[in-house]
């Protein structure tokens, strides 16, 4: 089982970028603990990072017929991109999106979210514990997956 995390503009400035807004934690702490949870689950995990948009596109089609879940933080992305969205539709992995913060709590451009349509669900405003929760409910689903396969094997 492999979880691909892809990380939008500005988040390689965690611990530096705005800390009273997304905290002192930096990315390669963030993705450190995702891996030692990752480990404990037995789940393979991969870690990308951009500030292009196109290359956050290429990246989720790149887990169609790879990955089993896709953790995305598409950062100022999510507010503006029709293409992010469009990509984590037509690869249709389970995928859940993360913010730091509390976008419904900020600027009224935050509020406008182009891809939690088409996600399976949002972690928003835990700081950076929520990306734990979202592994948490990536390894869920992925587990609910699996076992509805072995059913209907067993049904068969
Ligand atoms: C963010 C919220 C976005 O509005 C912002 O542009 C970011 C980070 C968050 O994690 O809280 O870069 O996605």
């Amino acid at each position: 089982m492999k979880i691909v995390v892809i990380q939008g503009p500005n988040l390689n400035m965690l611990g530096v970028r705005e800390t009273n807004i997304y905290g002192p934690m930096k990315l390669e702490q963030i993705h450190a603990q995702m891996k030692e949870v990752a480990g404990q689950n037995g789940a393979e995990i991969e870690f990308f990072q951009s500030n292009l948009e196109g290359e956050l596109v290429d990246k989720i089609q790149e887990c169609y017929g790879e990955a089993h879940g896709i953790i995305i933080n598409a950062a100022a992305y999510t507010h503006t991109s029709i293409a992010i969205r469009d990509a984590i539709s037509a690869v249709n992995i389970p995928t859940i999106e993360v913010h730091i913060s509390n976008i419904h709590r900020r600027e009224d451009f935050r509020k406008e979210n182009m891809i939690a349509a088409v996600c399976s669900s949002s972690v928003i405003g835990f700081g950076p514990f929520g990306y734990h929760l979202a592994m948490m409910g990536v390894l869920q689903i992925m587990n609910e997956m699996k076992a509805a396969v072995k059913a209907q094997e067993q049904q068969a």
